[in-house]
């Protein structure tokens, strides 16, 4: 064999996969494999959702690229989609998740240097995860992703997750803020649900000050929490929301939402992507969108997750090294006491794959939307009986 040449930016599982099929995923042995992790979040209708893969075909088939400097039709038809169950007015098409943010960050300082505020900088938060370019990174609240890549953006002044109170302080005392940056679920930090009322309560300070409330989706978004966005459980509309993920069930596409004045931001000449929402993507994402919609897949997610959750609170009751079982909808996070690791692989070896997150403590499921209550079934068995064979031979 020759040396791999793809750069060893992640540390990769010796598996590949060939094919899937709902919430099932094929290796190039044909071995079967229960899928909760979704491509991180992704694949959120499963693999191989006939409307999707029908979208794909005949836009391929057709059309795949024109550029942004044409009318889009399909990119039209899904942002007036989008917006409308957003309560958004208007929408930038990128190509990933960071990209999503990167316009968020672009769209609050153009909006404070408009009116005048020297150096404008956002409000984010320990534990976050908004991406690995150079800005995404610089607002993610972890050293290890940042380390090597200094210097930083500025920009970015960091708060606790969940404390109110810190965000106040900082508008309260520092002119030069102009938004805040916050994921509804924390996913990346180890699956963090924040208090009743936190996004409430930011909306509040945000008013108070003149600032924009900017949520990043990315990874809640599509129906994965149990509504289209996180935060229509909350009562409150963002200004900027951003997402990407679900929302093309692996065909690459993002995008940034905005309302009112915020959406009047980004002009001509002020931002670009070559790809971004282009006819194959929008037509996959399209597809995508009234799947979840006509199949009510975001309450199926909020139906199973809730059940899973309480399974395997049932299951794992007489595991000591269990801290709590957490999440919304179909987001969920398994978390213990001691460093759980090797449960990944473990796991991948007994056809099941899931995430390990949160330093090494805690187990992320992220499984289909289509999660069917059988499968829900056979995913709470196999995880419980990994995690107490896990725990059972460090014992021996
Ligand atoms: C909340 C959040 N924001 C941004 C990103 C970055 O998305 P991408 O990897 O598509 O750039 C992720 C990816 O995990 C995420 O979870």
């Amino acid at each position: 064999m020759t040396m791999n040449p793809v750069m060893p930016t992640y540390a990769r599982f010796d598996v590949a996969f060939e094919r899937g099929e709902g919430i099932w995923i094929y290796d190039t042995q044909g071995r079967r494999y229960l899928d909760a992790l979704t491509g991180i979040a992704v694949t959120g209708l499963g693999h191989s959702h006939p409307a999707v893969a029908k979208a794909i075909c005949e836009q391929a088939n057709t059309l795949i690229h024109t550029s942004n400097l044409y009318e889009i039709p399909h990119q039209r038809e899904l942002g007036e989609k989008l917006c409308r169950e957003a309560g958004m007015d208007g929408i930038y098409f990128c190509n990933s998740g960071a990209e999503s943010n990167e316009a968020q960050i672009k769209l609050a300082r153009k909006w404070g240097n408009d009116r005048g505020v020297n150096n404008p900088s956002i409000i984010v938060m320990e534990q976050s995860f908004h991406g690995r370019t150079l800005a995404t990174l610089s607002a993610t609240g972890n050293r290890a992703i940042q380390a090597g890549f200094e210097p930083l953006v500025t920009g970015f002044v960091r708060v606790p997750f969940d404390d109110l109170e810190a965000v106040r302080k900082v508008a309260e005392s520092n002119s030069s803020v102009v938004a805040v940056m916050v994921e509804p679920v924390q996913g990346e930090g180890g699956v963090h649900v924040p208090k009743p009322g936190y996004l409430k309560g930011l909306r509040e300070i945000c008013d108070a000050h003149g600032l924009l409330l900017m949520l990043d989706e990315v990874q809640t978004g599509n129906g994965r929490t149990g509504t289209y966005f996180a935060y229509q459980q909350e009562g409150i509309l963002p200004d900027v929301v951003s997402t990407a993920k679900g929302l093309g069930n692996g065909v690459p596409i993002g995008a940034c939402l905005a309302r009112g004045e915020a959406a009047k931001v980004l002009g001509p000449g002020t931002h670009g992507s070559t790809y971004g929402g282009n006819p194959l993507a929008s037509a996959a994402a399209l597809a995508v969108f009234n799947t979840i919609k006509s199949d009510e897949l975001a309450q199926n997610a909020a139906q199973q997750g809730e059940w899973i959750r309480q399974a395997l609170r049932e299951r794992l009751a007489d595991v000591p090294q269990l801290v709590e079982v957490r999440g919304k909808g179909l987001m969920i996070g398994v978390a213990f006491n001691e460093t759980i690791t090797e449960l990944g692989k473990l796991a991948l070896e007994n056809q099941l794959l899931i995430n390990i997150n949160g330093g090494g403590k805690v187990i992320r499921l992220l499984p289909p939307l289509i999660i069917s209550a059988d499968e829900a079934q056979e995913l709470v068995d196999r995880l419980s009986d990994l995690v107490k064979k896990l725990f059972a031979s460090r014992q021996n």
